[in-house]
């Protein structure tokens, strides 16, 4: 009788302590990976909290400065900013407030500093559409918000933004921006394309930060007619392979840890950088958890950026970017 209750293999061997643990684990989250999203308001003279975000403010235009210059000191070099202007309107919109914020912040941070710049028209417009309506206000039209999409674009890189983010999801959108910033000489400006964009209710606090929920006296109320239902997968694929070939550099899946299949999946399948956008309600709920007591905050965060390495991103767009370096350090990362 062979008494070996285990003849196979052993895990418990490689787990008996941190020192083999560290030797053995295949993925580590490292600062250098992840970008910080924030928020630019006109017309505000005091910062103001986000609802559910902890550490997450509506910025002034000089209280933004001032936290990116904590965000530097805690080694964060990465950021995604949203300007939120304070005229709305429904066509010809002004996007001179975000560009000017964007010169200003390149003006103090200079090369030191990647900026990336969110380009949409849900922050600008009176009903909170990410884009132009017809007169009967049921439908988006393409062509006329790509348009202004473009030259959102044109004008933010203009103003030193390193690199255009798309979230709108028109169609076409990434092929037009490409093609005015190549004609202003603008080769080197990266589009980081929203590609994989759902249709979904994580987007909650960020709608109250950026001030662009729909509302209004307009027939479309939500986002269903653009962004990609989260019950057709297949689109994630084939939009990204669109906006790809149309010259997206950085291609994205959002939200992220309810669509970690699609980031799997596409990044095995297009080989391009991902990134991955853990949203709003993601870090919020987190949050909310951590603050009941009933789960521990860094490593919670933790966790969640360590699945977004596994199935493939090489980017994360995190909230919990300005803490990461305490977190990491936190859970002997
Ligand atoms: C703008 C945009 C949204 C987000 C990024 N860009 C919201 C939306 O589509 O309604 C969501 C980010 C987040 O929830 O953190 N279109």
């Amino acid at each position: 009788m062979d008494n070996t209750v285990n003849k196979g293999l052993s895990f418990r061997r490689l787990r008996q302590n941190p020192a083999i643990r560290e030797l053995t684990k295949e993925i580590y989250v490292l600062g250098e990976h992840l970008i910080q999203p924030c928020f630019v308001v006109d017309g505000i003279n005091h910062r103001e909290p986000v609802p559910g975000m902890n550490g997450v403010f509506r910025e002034s235009s000089d209280s933004i400065l001032q936290q990116i210059e904590t965000d530097v000191e805690a080694g964060v070099r990465k950021f995604l900013l949203f300007g939120v202007p304070s005229k709305k309107s429904t066509r010809n919109l002004d996007f001179s407030f975000t560009a000017k914020q964007i010169s200003e912040i390149k003006r103090r941070f200079g090369k030191d500093l990647f900026l990336a710049v969110d380009v949409c028209l849900c922050s600008s417009t009176e009903h909170g559409q990410c884009g132009v309506l017809n007169d009967t206000g049921d439908h988006v039209e393409n062509a006329e918000t790509v348009d202004e999409l473009s030259r959102a674009a044109l004008q933010y890189a203009q103003a030193g933004a390193d690199c255009i983010a798309p979230s709108d999801m028109m169609d076409g959108r990434v092929g037009a921006i490409r093609a005015s910033l190549d004609k202003a000489g603008l080769e080197q400006t990266i589009i980081m394309s929203y590609s994989a964009k759902f249709n979904s209710r994580f987007y909650g606090p960020f709608r109250l930060a950026a001030d662009s929920a729909p509302k209004g006296n307009v027939i479309l109320k939500d986002r269903a007619t653009y962004q990609i239902d989260p019950a057709r997968p297949t689109d994630a694929l084939v939009s990204s392979i669109r906006d790809s070939d149309e010259g997206a550099d950085i291609l994205m899946v959002k939200p992220g840890l309810p669509y970690l299949d699609i980031l799997a999946k596409l990044s095995k399948e297009i080989p391009r950088p991902w990134a991955v956008y853990e949203v709003s309600g993601e870090y919020a709920a987190i949050e909310l958890l951590a603050e009941k007591g009933l789960i521990n905050q860094a490593a919670g965060h933790v966790e969640a950026w360590t699945s977004f390495m596994r199935a493939g991103a090489s980017i994360i767009i995190t909230y919990g970017a300005r803490y990461a370096r305490e977190w990491l350090k936190q859970v002997n990362q």
